[in-house]
């Protein structure tokens, strides 16, 4: 009979082609069984119903082929949330918690607007309206079926301090500003900043999502330079800025940053100390 030790076992086989085969199996094992990781732990020689083997081969055939573990169980966690994901959108990725992180530290006031500008699985506007019950965010996405998920995802935690909907960048957003008592307090954006001819595109989970989320140019920047134009018309004066950009992006941004105007402009490093978020201030009197 076939334990929940063989069937982990199994791991060793997709190690060529994940560096976390070991999770990888426990996470598809979990889902073909409906239990968590702590049960498999604790249940050993607990020897799973053939529908279920099936159902874990099943999946395990699909990582095998690469596909990604998040779109096959469907679900990711990030910060304290676990979210619905799809192929629409990318991933919430663990390196985009530093922009939740930051945002956090920042000195805002108790009932901030914040604004998330390609908000996909609504990953970092749910963080935020989940941390700060108070501030009023709003998620924007081009793209209708990320915003189908963002809004499924907001519903499933029952966040009503955000908002979501369709806008090309800063295009459905209404005023034009700075005024010093309007605007948003802070604007972040994970943009697109993939360079268009970057063979990592064709390598790994990367080649399961969709290039809208991804791609930005031939540099990267395209959508870079557009969020950081456009934004200080947007902002309240005093207001923050904040990007995550790759990691060979983090001069190029800050120089975007300070000819857009703005000061106390900083790059900071992910938990592999590459360069990953760039930030910046819009001055009082701009
Ligand atoms: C890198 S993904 C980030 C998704 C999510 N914020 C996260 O951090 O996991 C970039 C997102 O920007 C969206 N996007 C691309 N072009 C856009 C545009 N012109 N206007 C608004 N959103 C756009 C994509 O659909 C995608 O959801």
């Amino acid at each position: 009979m076939i334990t929940v030790t063989d069937l982990l076992g199994r791991s060793a086989e997709l190690s060529p082609a994940s560096d976390s085969a070991q999770l990888d199996t426990e996470l598809l094992l979990c889902h073909s069984l409906n239990v968590d990781r702590t049960w498999l732990k604790t249940w050993p020689d607990h020897q799973p119903q053939p529908a279920d083997i099936a159902q874990f081969e099943l999946l395990f055939k699909r990582r095998l082929n690469g596909e990604p573990v998040a779109f096959i169980i469907g679900t990711q966690g990030f910060w304290s949330l676990e979210l619905c994901v799809s192929p629409d959108t990318l991933i919430p990725r663990p390196e985009t918690e530093l922009l939740v992180e930051t945002a956090l530290q920042l000195d805002l006031p108790t009932n901030s607007q914040v604004l998330d500008l390609g908000t996909g699985t609504g990953a970092i506007a749910l963080a935020l309206a989940a941390e700060q019950p108070l501030w009023q965010v709003t998620g924007v996405d081009i793209q209708p079926k990320a915003l189908a998920l963002a809004e499924r995802n907001r519903q499933l935690h029952q966040l009503d301090n955000l908002s979501i909907y369709q806008s090309d960048w800063f295009s459905a957003l209404a005023t034009a500003r700075p005024q010093p008592e309007t605007g948003f307090d802070l604007i972040l954006s994970n943009p697109p900043y993939i360079e268009a001819d970057d063979q990592h595109l064709f390598e790994g989970d990367v080649r399961f999502e969709p290039a809208s989320a991804l791609v930005s140019g031939v540099d990267g920047l395209d959508d870079l330079r557009l969020v950081i134009g456009q934004s200080c018309s947007f902002l309240r004066q005093g207001g923050w800025l904040m990007v995550e950009h790759g990691h060979n992006q983090g001069a190029a941004v800050r120089e975007l940053f300070s000819a857009a105007g703005y000061h106390s402009v900083e790059t900071r490093v992910d938990y592999n100390r590459l360069d990953r978020i760039s930030l910046g201030c819009l001055p009082e009197s701009y």
